[in-house]
């Protein structure tokens, strides 16, 4: 293969880069609440039932903002049934996932775990089933001092404090027909437009997330987000986007071709924005809110045929995902500049990067490009330019063998590389205007031979990534070889 370049200028900086987009996803769905983050029967449990093993690898993922409690699941839930004394909350059938939900974890509890893992809350409201009065009730609840209704039931349930959740999603995925309460762009556009009037006057420094397309196949795609950003108006801090991806074939390089199909969702969706900042002439315009993203297409197990915490959704990760998932990472840190926020779904067991049985617990292949971005994201993305071999990918036409981002930091410099050839090393290039690569501070490197190879209970450690500090360095520039099918995270001195 012939060497691939990747030229970098400090002057090409998209912008400092939002921690929020190292977000995480808890949904009231299968096991990733209950024998999830929280299991009082588990020998892990803590006094408060919160699982210590499975809150101390997420605490490696160094993640921000943990959207909370759905997801599909929010358009039915009502919020009043997860609060106050545990033995007096109902246990009701859940209809989106077919299964019991015992509300014996509500929004206090979230709330703890938020502040133990140092997690910012991010509440979806229910704009389904639910009324815009019930979501300024909960925003009360959690924000308002005592001396008025709902925050006294706060205070009485033991918090006098307010939680100040900041982020809130007016509903979750309103665009799609399997969603609780799904409606019309219009009919949606006018009960966000209500919820987000009452709940910005009771609290007036929540942050509001309107329900964009959930996908790009979707009849409505664009046409919704006009009519929603439209009737929203400057209300609407964010829209949602949201994406799942897979390779049910055999196509690894298709496959792995989707950061270039993630690009294009992102830009679509930002062209929205403007085109109707400009309709409605106004200085604001909303950003973009990926708070769902991830590979799954291998278990759609979905009805939970009745019962609490029933297995579902529960993807086993191979090496191949864990490059798709940094086809994602790559992808936002290029749109650093319009991306604020986003949200892996989910955390724990349900299509997730951790999986737990009975008191063991799997850490899966995804898990370890999270962990390579997120450990190096403090700094200014800066826009890549790769001059290097190209392939045909049948979704997005040709996409560079070598996919790229990197984050300029005081002093450093984070670089992120995959290359996504299947048989042929990538000779690598890099070089920084301005600045002189004088050192290899750390690096990792995720690499196997095989694309379906996973971490099983019985093997845990087969998709792993390894030390990676083969990079010369020559005349202020940095060469190394990527081997086919690998991740490089590499974080390199300047002067
Ligand atoms: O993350 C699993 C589900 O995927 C969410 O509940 C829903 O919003 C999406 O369709």
């Amino acid at each position: 293969m012939k060497p691939t370049q990747i030229r970098l200028h400090p002057a090409f900086a998209l912008g400092k880069v939002d921690p929020r987009i190292f977000g995480g996803f808890l949904e009231h769905l299968g096991r990733a609440v209950y024998q999830g983050v929280y299991d009082p029967d588990s020998r892990h449990a803590d006094e408060q039932g919160f699982r210590t093993d499975v809150l101390e690898v997420l605490r490696e993922l160094r993640m921000t903002t943990m959207r909370y409690p759905g997801g599909n699941f929010a358009s039915g839930y009502h919020w009043l049934d997860g609060v106050g004394p545990k033995d007096q909350r109902p246990t009701v059938l859940e209809l989106a996932w077919q299964s019991i939900e015992p509300n014996t974890f509500g929004t206090d509890e979230y709330i703890t775990l938020c502040r133990k893992m140092n997690w910012d809350p991010m509440i979806t409201v229910n704009l389904g089933v639910g009324t815009p009065e019930e979501a300024r009730n909960w925003v009360e609840y959690c924000n308002r001092p005592p001396g008025t209704h709902y925050a006294d039931r706060r205070a009485a349930n033991g918090h006098s404090e307010p939680f100040h959740v900041r982020l809130w999603c007016l509903g979750n995925e309103m665009d799609g027909q399997w969603q609780l309460g799904h409606v019309p762009a219009e009919e949606y556009a006018l009960r966000a437009w209500q919820a987000a009037q009452m709940m910005k006057a009771v609290s007036p420094e929540i942050e509001l997330v309107v329900c964009g397309s959930c996908g790009t196949s979707l009849p409505t795609y664009m046409e919704w987000d006009r009519i929603v950003l439209e009737s929203l108006g400057d209300l609407a801090d964010y829209i949602s986007l949201h994406r799942y991806v897979g390779n049910p074939g055999t196509d690894t390089a298709e496959y792995l071709a989707v950061g270039a199909s993630v690009d294009r969702q992102i830009e679509e969706m930002d062209a929205a924005c403007r085109f109707v900042q400009a309709l409605r002439r106004s200085r604001k315009r909303p950003w973009l809110c990926f708070d769902e993203w991830n590979v799954w297409y291998k278990n759609h197990e979905s009805n939970g045929h009745g019962e609490a915490a029933p297995h579902l959704l529960e993807e086993v990760y191979n090496f191949e995902d864990a490059l798709a998932v940094a086809g994602f990472l790559h992808s936002f840190l290029r749109h650093a500049d319009v991306l604020r926020i986003a949200n892996l779904a989910q955390v724990v067991n349900v299509i997730a990067p951790v999986l737990t049985r009975g008191d063991d617990l799997l850490v899966q292949s995804i898990f370890h490009p999270f962990k390579m971005f997120a450990t190096r994201r403090d700094g200014v993305a800066l826009k890549p330019v790769v001059e290097g071999p190209q392939y045909e990918s049948r979704s997005s036409g040709p996409v560079a063998c070598v996919d790229a981002s990197a984050v300029l930091a005081p002093e450093r410099l984070h670089l992120f590389a995959t290359n996504r050839s299947l048989d042929t090393a990538a000779e690598i290039a890099v070089d920084l205007a301005d600045a002189e690569i004088a050192a290899v501070e750390r690096g990792e490197l995720l690499v196997h031979a095989d694309p379906k190879a996973a971490n099983t209970f019985d093997t845990p450690n087969e998709v792993k990534p390894v030390d990676f500090r083969e990079v010369r360095l020559i005349n202020g520039h940095a060469q190394f070889e990527l081997p086919p099918l690998s991740l490089a995270a590499l974080t390199l001195g300047l002067k």
